[in-house]
C-alpha cells in the first residue's frame, strides 16, 4: 500500500500552510508543518545566543529545553520549554534567520526525526508541508504536490495573511524578503527546495483557495483509493 502521506512542498507564501491544513481536514488526516519546527529551533537558538554553525549545541539545547511537538485536534504545534510558541515563531527576527539554521545538517536531522516520529504515531494519514518533504523526509509519500505562484502573488498573500497593507511599496518589499529566502532555500547544499520529479506541480497564481484545495483533495482521493 502507498504510504498515507501527502507531501506538500513549495516556496514561501505559496499557500502551503493554509492548503495543507484544509486538505488534512477534508481527508480526516493530521497536518504537520515542518517549517514551524525549523522556526521553533531557530527561536530557541536566538534566545540562547547560539549561531547556526553551533548546530550540535543547538540540537542539544532542543533536547534539553525541550522543544516538543504537542498534538492538537487536527495537527501538532511546537512548544519550547513548556511554552506555546505558535505566535513567537512568526516574529520577524525568526523569519529573517530561519533559513540559515535550516541549512545545517544536524538541525535538519533533528527536525526530520521529529516529523517521522509524529507521523508514525498517526493512524489515519498525514499532510506534511515544507521544502524537502517529498524529496528527503517522505520519499515514498503516496502523493507529492509542489505548489508554486508568482513572487508578487505570494507577497500579496503573505501581507493579507498578516493583515498588512498591500500597497505597491509593501508588496515590493515583501517580494524581496520572500525571494531572498527562496534563493537561500533553493541554493543550499543540504535538501534544497526543489520539486520532486514525481510531484504534481500546481501553479496557484490564478487559482482561488477553494480551487487549489479541491485539486489536492481530488489527487489524494485518487492516490489513496
Ligand atoms: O510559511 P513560510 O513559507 O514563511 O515558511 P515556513 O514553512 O514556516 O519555513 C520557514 C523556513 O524553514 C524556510 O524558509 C526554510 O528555510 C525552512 N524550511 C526548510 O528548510 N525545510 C522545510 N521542510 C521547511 C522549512
Amino acid at each position: 500500500m502507498r504510504e498515507r502521506v501527502v507531501a506538500i512542498d513549495g516556496p514561501a507564501g505559496s499557500g502551503k500552510t493554509t492548503t495543507a491544513r484544509e486538505v488534512a481536514r477534508r481527508l480526516g488526516f493530521i497536518h504537520l508543518d515542518s517549517g514551524a519546527l525549523y522556526r521553533a529551533i531557530t527561536l530557541a537558538a536566538l534566545d540562547a545566543g547560539l549561531l547556526p554553525e553551533q548546530e550540535t549545541r543547538v540540537v542539544a539545547l532542543a533536547a534539553q529545553l525541550p522543544i516538543r511537538w504537542v498534538r492538537t485536534e487536527r495537527g501538532f504545534r511546537p512548544e519550547v520549554a513548556g511554552a506555546d510558541v505558535s505566535e513567537a515563531i512568526r516574529e520577524t527576527r525568526v523569519t529573517a534567520r530561519v533559513s540559515a539554521y535550516a541549512a545545517r545538517p544536524a538541525i535538519r536531522d533533528w527536525v526530520n526525526d521529529q516529523l517521522r516520529a509524529a507521523a508514525a504515531d498517526v493512524e489515519t494519514g498525514v499532510v506534511v508541508e515544507g521544502r524537502d518533504i517529498g524529496t528527503v523526509v517522505f520519499p515514498h509519500a503516496g502523493l507529492k504536490v509542489f505548489l508554486t505562484a508568482s513572487a508578487e502573488a505570494r507577497a500579496a498573500r503573505r501581507l493579507a495573511q498578516e493583515g498588512k497593507e498591500r500597497d505597491p511599496t509593501s508588496v515590493r518589499r515583501q517580494t524581496v524578503e520572500l525571494t531572498r529566502r527562496d534563493e537561500a532555500d533553493a541554493n543550499r547544499d543540504v535538501a534544497p527546495l526543489r520539486a520532486p520529479p514525481d510531484a504534481h506541480v500546481i501553479d496557484t497564481t490564478d487559482l482561488s483557495f477553494d480551487e487549489q484545495v479541491s485539486r489536492v483533495v481530488e489527487l489524494a482521493r485518487q492516490a489513496f483509493a
